[in-house]
């Protein structure tokens, strides 16, 4: 039976660390980013715990600050504006989702550009937009970074990117776009969405679906990146289901250990990129 070769993003994200560091130690100063999170939400506690500890392992400056779930808007866009002004802040990153109180772009929008580490601000997905990208946000740029580890073409390719979310799905299509792949964007209402699938070479999947996609939606020797985090009865799963496309693609990014490892990893090279960009400006 075929084996498909596994696009281990722990190891990848190791490659990516050991450039970094050597990028780090080239500034005269520690670039140091604030995580703002908001509410008990236990998914966001452990992704921001996961990336603060990431920081300290790799000797940056990461601290997280804490919101209850009914702190006004104007409140944490007041804090927002406050680390704008800081000097001695690098990064910016509110942690999503917020709650429903709040205008989500509004607080996104309250971020300097130059300290938007998501890349979620107008200005940055904007850039990406024209191909003159700054921030990425960290799941894109992540998994191209991984499909070029493994030497997986993108140029000229049909990529399937299913999912339109302003964090994963929107800006993938266009990164793809700027490596000149033949790029389409499946979604909840998209016809035919089996013969859609199927011609796809390389396919994105984030549509926060457990297990949705099988190997009867599938062809031969396509290469599958699994964005999807789905909790199921204390295990982590994705939105493809691995064992029944395994006989089928040729590559494929398991759930844990694939492009969770590379969100987190280039998350760390924006900020490195924020301090690198700041410094220029001083
Ligand atoms: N929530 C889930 N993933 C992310 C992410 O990459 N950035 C932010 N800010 N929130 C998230």
């Amino acid at each position: 039976m075929n084996q498909p070769l596994i696009l281990d993003g722990k190891k990848v994200a190791e490659s990516v660390y050991q450039k970094l560091l050597l990028e780090v130690s080239l500034l005269s100063f520690v670039p140091r980013i604030v995580f703002l999170r908001v509410g008990e939400d236990p998914a966001s506690q452990s992704y921001v715990r996961s990336k603060e500890k990431r920081c300290l392992e790799l000797g940056l400056r990461g601290e997280t600050i804490v919101f209850a779930e009914f702190v006004s808007e104007d409140e944490l866009i007041d804090k927002i504006l406050t680390l704008n002004r800081d000097k001695d802040v690098n990064g910016i990153l509110v942690q999503l989702p917020l709650p429903k109180h709040m205008d989500k772009a509004k607080v996104l929008r309250s971020i300097d550009p130059l300290k938007d580490v998501d890349g979620l601000h107008p200005e940055n997905a904007g850039l990406l937009l024209q191909g003159k990208p700054r921030f990425i946000p960290c799941t894109p740029i992540g998994i191209v970074e991984m499909l070029k580890f493994y030497q997986i073409p993108i140029e000229g390719k049909r990529v399937i990117v299913m999912g339109r979310s302003e964090i994963v799905g929107r800006p993938m299509a266009q990164l793809f776009l700027n490596y000149n792949a033949t790029v389409t964007v499946c979604h909840s209402k998209t016809q035919n969405l089996k013969e859609e699938l199927q011609r796809a070479e390389v396919l994105v999947v984030a549509i926060g679906k457990t297990q949705f996609v099988k190997a009867d939606m599938i062809s031969p020797g396509v290469t599958i990146i699994d964005v999807g985090i789905n909790r199921v009865d204390g295990k982590i799963v994705g939105d493809v289901d691995f064992d029944s496309v395994s006989s089928k693609a040729a590559a494929i990014s398991p759930v844990p250990g694939g492009v969770g490892p590379m969100t987190i990893a280039m998350l760390m090279k924006n900020l490195s990129l924020a301090a690198t960009l700041q410094s220029q400006k001083n």
